[in-house]
């Protein structure tokens, strides 16, 4: 294996090699045709970078918050499912570097550590929990009523995934975790997607259908609100019209995301429906970003178009599968390094100093 990776996309080459076929297939795939999650990265390259030149950029701050609470940079661990599959240390390997590297984590309903094991793990770094509305709502307040108690310092609502968008790699390899292993936040078979066959389709589809709530309303935002104390923030949104919908329901964050291409192919780019959602807030709440940040100059152009920090998803896990906890610390090391030399190069200072003249669209280029 490669001892000298430079970019995330040498951990993913290492990853690829270390990881069972239908794990590294579960975790790189998009829905359908991938037209989104090719896009999410693509992205990136239609815009240009606007560097200001001869500003003294000896020391370069990257530090900034979300929600008040204090991050070493705009860069966070977004929520990604059954990370026991990547490394046998898990969500609490990824906790324990996010702690490290003094940053946030998300953690996935959908986890293969308990909500307090990775509570311990983190050992006071910051961790939010991702939630997702079961059909069964006593259930899902549990999961909020644990995250409230081990420390858990805002719910992320996913709000894109009424049914599992058709991943047809595993809908090929038939996925389902691996025997040894469960999402670990639940007690039952049929619950910890745990059931020995799930048939001639992807497991998780079949798992979805079953447990997660395709009624979700609106209302049930404000059902979530009444039933926490914690700041609630909807992850799954891309359009202005959503953006006010959720400002009318009392959100206390958007996070602009198409779950990593998974879920609906052929929805816009995150980086592209980034402004339309800033412009309809207006500054109301916190805007965030995830889906295909891969680079530190990713992470300024998101920021340029006005996101308060960026989460990534797939780079976590391909640290993780290289190296377990060192492997997530040293992926965030490499983004944060990469974003503080973006910064400097581009005569930014601090977070603050990234504006909208950072960042101009390039019309015609292909990547
Ligand atoms: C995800 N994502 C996700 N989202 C969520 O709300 N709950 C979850 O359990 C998961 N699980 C999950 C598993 C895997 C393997 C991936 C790749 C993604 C979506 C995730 O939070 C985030 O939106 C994307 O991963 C961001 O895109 P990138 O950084 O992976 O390109």
């Amino acid at each position: 294996m490669s001892g000298h990776r430079v970019c995330v996309s040498d951990y993913e080459a290492d990853a690829q090699k270390i990881l069972p076929k239908a794990v590294y297939d579960y975790y790189r795939s998009g829905a359908d045709q991938q037209q989104t999650l090719e896009d999410n990265t693509a992205a990136f390259s239609r815009w240009r970078l606007r560097p200001r030149v001869l500003r003294d950029v000896s020391e370069v701050d990257t530090s900034c918050s979300l929600l008040g609470q204090p991050l070493s940079a705009p860069l966070c661990a977004a929520a990604t499912a059954m990370q026991r599959m990547a490394h046998p240390d898990g969500e609490t390997a990824t906790a324990r570097a996010c702690k490290q590297a003094q940053t946030g984590m998300m953690l996935s309903s959908w986890a293969t550590s308990t909500i307090e094991e990775v509570s311990e793990a983190s050992d006071g770094g910051v961790l939010w929990m991702q939630l997702y509305i079961y059909k069964d709502r006593e259930l899902t307040l549990s999961l909020v009523r644990r995250a409230e108690e081990a420390g858990y310092k805002a719910i992320f609502v996913t709000v894109d995934t009424p049914y599992l968008g058709k991943r047809w790699d595993d809908v090929r390899n038939r996925f389902k975790l691996p025997s040894h292993l469960s999402m670990s936040n639940f007690s039952t078979e049929s619950l910890a997607f745990s059931e020995g066959s799930y048939g001639n389709d992807s497991g998780l589809a079949v798992y979805v259908a079953k447990a997660i709530d395709p009624t979700l309303s609106w209302d049930d935002i404000a059902w979530l609100k009444e039933h926490t104390r914690l700041p609630v923030v909807v992850k799954g949104i891309l359009t202005g019209e959503d953006a006010k919908q959720a400002l009318s329901h009392g959100v206390d964050g958007i996070l602009v995301s198409n779950h990593g291409g998974r879920q609906l192919d052929g929805v816009s780019a995150t980086l592209d429906a980034l402004e339309e959602v800033v412009q309809a807030v207006q500054g109301r709440c916190e805007v965030y970003l995830d889906g295909g940040v891969r680079r530190g100059t990713d992470v300024l152009k998101a920021l340029a178009l006005g996101a308060r920090t960026v989460f990534v998803g797939r780079p976590i896990l391909w640290g993780l599968a290289c190296e377990g906890e060192k492997g997530v610390i040293d992926v965030l090391t490499l983004l944060k390094d990469e974003l503080r030399l973006a910064m400097a190069l581009a005569g930014c200072r601090s977070t603050a100093e990234i504006s909208r003249s950072t960042v101009k669209r390039q019309e015609f280029t292909s990547r």
